[in-house]
């Protein structure tokens, strides 16, 4: 289980330009679920998830995976964390295109000092994401669509315990957002905790539960408007 308590996150504290995003935030995420985080541009979408990645840090609050507080590990115990327990797929991929599709999914193989668990292998990683074959293609000659495979590839090649997605099809048209829908689902329907950050209300409108974020507030269901 993985709980935030009285999450906030302060940009630009105590300055004229101080910019409160997340404002005293509970949220808890049970093992295996897929929920999508909702919510206008700027609304702090981002912020929650890199908190929730252990990529970045609130200025108040907790973040539990299980009895483990995020906020008081080290910098380098975080990164230990990260690697072997969160898979996170970032906002525009953030995929090295010049090199192959295999060294960017064996890429977070390389942050995994004396960990327990076994990694996939890419073999098992690309037919799990539908692009089996692909280990030799470089990133930059793949449609949108396949660039999103790899980076999902690339977030759960160590066998993650949570996959953060951050707009996972937010570049991608219509029939191509959906066919990573259906992927995400179907790791879903084996087990895995899903979070997904979407502004597309009909994509949020297919997991199982959806949070939406106003005024630093966290509201259950779709907003009425936004
Ligand atoms: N590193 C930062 N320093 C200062 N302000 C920041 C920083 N990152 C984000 N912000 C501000 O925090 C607010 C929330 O940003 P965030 O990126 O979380 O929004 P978002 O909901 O993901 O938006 P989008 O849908 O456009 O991706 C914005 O007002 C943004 O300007
Ligand atoms: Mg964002």
């Amino acid at each position: 289980m993985i709980s935030l308590k009285n999450l906030s996150k302060v940009y630009f504290k105590g300055k004229r330009n101080e910019n409160l995003v997340l404002d005293q935030i509970n949220l808890d995420i049970a093992p295996g679920e897929l929920m999508a985080i909702t919510g206008k541009s700027g609304a702090g979408k981002t912020t929650l998830l890199h908190m929730v990645a252990g990529l970045d840090r609130p200025s108040s609050g907790h973040i539990f995976y299980d009895q483990l507080d995020l906020t008081t590990l080290k910098e380098h115990e975080l990164a230990n964390f990260r690697a072997s327990h969160v898979g996170i797929i970032l906002q525009n991929f953030a995929l090295l295109l010049n090199e192959s599709v295999e060294s960017n999914v064996t890429l977070p193989l390389l942050f995994q000092k004396g960990r327990k668990k076994k990694a996939m292998s890419v073999e098992e990683v690309l037919n799990i994401c539908q692009i089996p074959g692909f280990e030799k293609r470089k990133v930059k000659e793949l449609s949108g669509g396949e660039m999103q495979r790899v980076a999902i590839a690339r977030a759960l090649i160590a066998r993650p315990d949570i996959l953060i997605a951050d707009e996972p099809t937010g570049s991608l048209d219509s029939v191509t957002s959906m066919s990573i829908l259906e992927l995400l689902k179907s790791l879903h329907d084996s087990g895995m905790t899903i979070l997904m950050v979407t502004h597309d209300e009909e994509i949020a409108s297919l997991c199982q539960r959806i949070i939406h974020i106003r005024d630093g507030k966290l509201m259950t269901g779709l907003p009425s408007e936004s």
